[in-house]
């Protein structure tokens, strides 16, 4: 058991598939996991251990924003000794040169966070991705004949806010789209020296407000659980 994690040491795959919302990894592990086992609930974060094409692979939500997926995933490396997270989300898109549905695989993430700096002394603004999953994810892409854009994104800790124009750190560092995780993420990792990616459906084009709505999204989020899980196989 770690602090947030009610998991055995033992119950925790090597890899971790890492979406946002709880119920989203339930939804994976009941339609994608064999003989998947619920290995903790603690706070309703939801985690899960099975196998994928006989691998071991547990998925297990992260929560929103950088303080949630600091904590565990930081848990998740330190004391069940996980190797990999991937990441799977959504991102709103800046531009409408992104179209909904489109997946990202995120190079770098951006952010005017403090979180790096105050947890583990790094002072950039933009930390890539860990390892070698990014690129694992990219040849897998192309195996599944998936279109993954390579690509910068912002990491943000605000999802409302006063000015809608485009804050200034996207510009800066080229980032088409925006989440709340990666940054926190890549940070850990980079600390720890562990692996680390992220994948990205954009669900929402901010400048047209159109968006994937909810009943679409199962659907929508299908090629990315795919790829993350194929890539995560490897
Ligand atoms: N902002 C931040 N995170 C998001 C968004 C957004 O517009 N859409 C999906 N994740």
């Amino acid at each position: 058991m770690s602090v947030h994690i009610s998991a055995q040491k033992g119950d925790i795959a090597k890899v971790v598939l890492q979406p946002g919302d709880p119920l989203r990894a339930k939804y994976i592990a009941e339609n994608f996991i064999e003989n998947a086992k619920l290995v903790s609930q603690t706070r309703g974060i939801f985690y899960y251990t099975g196998t994928y094409k006989g691998k071991e692979i547990t998925v297990g939500a992260s929560g929103m924003g950088f303080p949630s997926i600091g904590i565990y995933s930081f848990e998740l490396y330190t004391e069940y000794e996980v190797e990999t997270i991937i990441r799977i989300g959504t991102c709103g898109a800046y531009t409408t040169d992104l179209k909904v549905f489109d997946l990202l695989n995120v190079e770098n993430a951006a952010s005017e966070s403090t979180y790096a700096k105050f947890a583990w002394e790094i002072d950039e603004d933009i930390i890539s991705h860990q390892g070698n999953t990014f690129e694992i994810i990219n040849q897998t892409a192309e195996e599944l004949s998936l279109k993954a854009k390579s690509t910068n994104i912002h990491s943000s800790d605000i999802f409302y806010r006063k000015d809608p124009s485009v804050p200034a750190i996207a510009t800066k560092y080229s980032c088409p789209a925006v989440e709340m995780e990666a940054f926190g993420l890549f940070a850990n990792a980079k600390h720890l020296g562990k692996n680390a990616a992220t994948i990205l459906t954009v669900s929402d084009i901010i400048p047209t407000h159109e968006n994937i709505s909810a009943d679409q999204r199962e659907k929508a989020l299908r090629p990315m659980i795919e790829l993350a899980l194929e890539a995560a196989w490897k």
